[in-house]
């Protein structure tokens, strides 16, 4: 019984080990003498080929914030670091680098990501939206003003990825119930603890509408 079972793993295991390398087979550039003489490897579907980029520096094209950019960076280089350190734009916050805190995050497609964790090459083809725009300088956006309204920020370090998660969160869920908000932004940390501001600003924001711009409470005042 016992060699039996052991046979039928064997066997199992070679078949697997055969999958496993008509996989590799199929995937990778290797040379013709590792295929010959194999019937099935022949056979493996054709995979389109994919540019190899790197290690040195290479053309990027990044979509954001709804113009094209164009640099040259070493693919290993994620989107959040093209953005702060090649294009200057420093909203994005890094903090724990990680993929845990949501300081850095972004919105790409319309959904929000933590820019730290996306390698800038990904990001091609797509739509990036960074808290930039969610102000021309004297109009921001309602969850902006928001965030003011509520204290939502002591520090403020959290609070520009705070900020695109909430506007992400509530162009989803325009009308969102409280327990909605505070799982919709589980995805963001803030040392300062101000989760209950920030919870009433996306509350509050949900009131002013959907993604109209509007001064912030003060903006005149502080103008004059
Ligand atoms: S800096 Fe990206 S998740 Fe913390
Ligand atoms: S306001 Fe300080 S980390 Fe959030």
């Amino acid at each position: 019984m016992k060699d039996k079972k052991g046979a039928s793993r064997k066997s199992r295991e070679s078949k697997n080990a055969l999958s496993r390398r008509d996989f590799l087979r199929a995937g990778a550039t290797v040379s013709g003498g590792l295929l010959a003489g194999n019937s099935r490897a022949i056979a493996a579907p054709t995979v389109p080929e994919t540019p190899v980029l790197g290690p040195g520096e290479a053309p990027v094209t990044l979509r954001i914030n709804g113009s094209e950019n164009n640099i040259h960076l070493e693919p290993r280089v994620t989107l959040l670091d093209a953005l702060r350190n090649h294009l200057d734009i420093t909203g994005a916050k890094r903090v724990c680098d990680r993929g845990t805190c949501g300081a850095c995050t972004v919105m790409i497609d319309g959904n929000p990501v933590y820019s730290c964790s996306v390698l800038a090459i990904e990001a091609q083809g797509h739509e990036i939206t960074t808290i930039e725009s969610l102000s021309d300088g004297n109009h921001f956006d309602p969850v902006i003003s928001a965030f003011v309204n509520n204290d939502a920020q002591q520090c403020g370090f959290c609070t520009p990825g705070f900020v695109m998660a909430c506007r992400a969160f509530l162009n989803k869920h325009p009308h969102p119930t409280l327990d909605q908000v505070k799982k919709g932004l589980s995805g963001n940390l803030c040392r300062c603890g101000t989760y209950h501001g920030v919870e009433h600003a996306v509350l509050e924001a949900a009131g002013m509408g959907h993604a109209g711009v509007m001064a912030p409470p003060g903006a005149q005042d502080r103008k004059s």
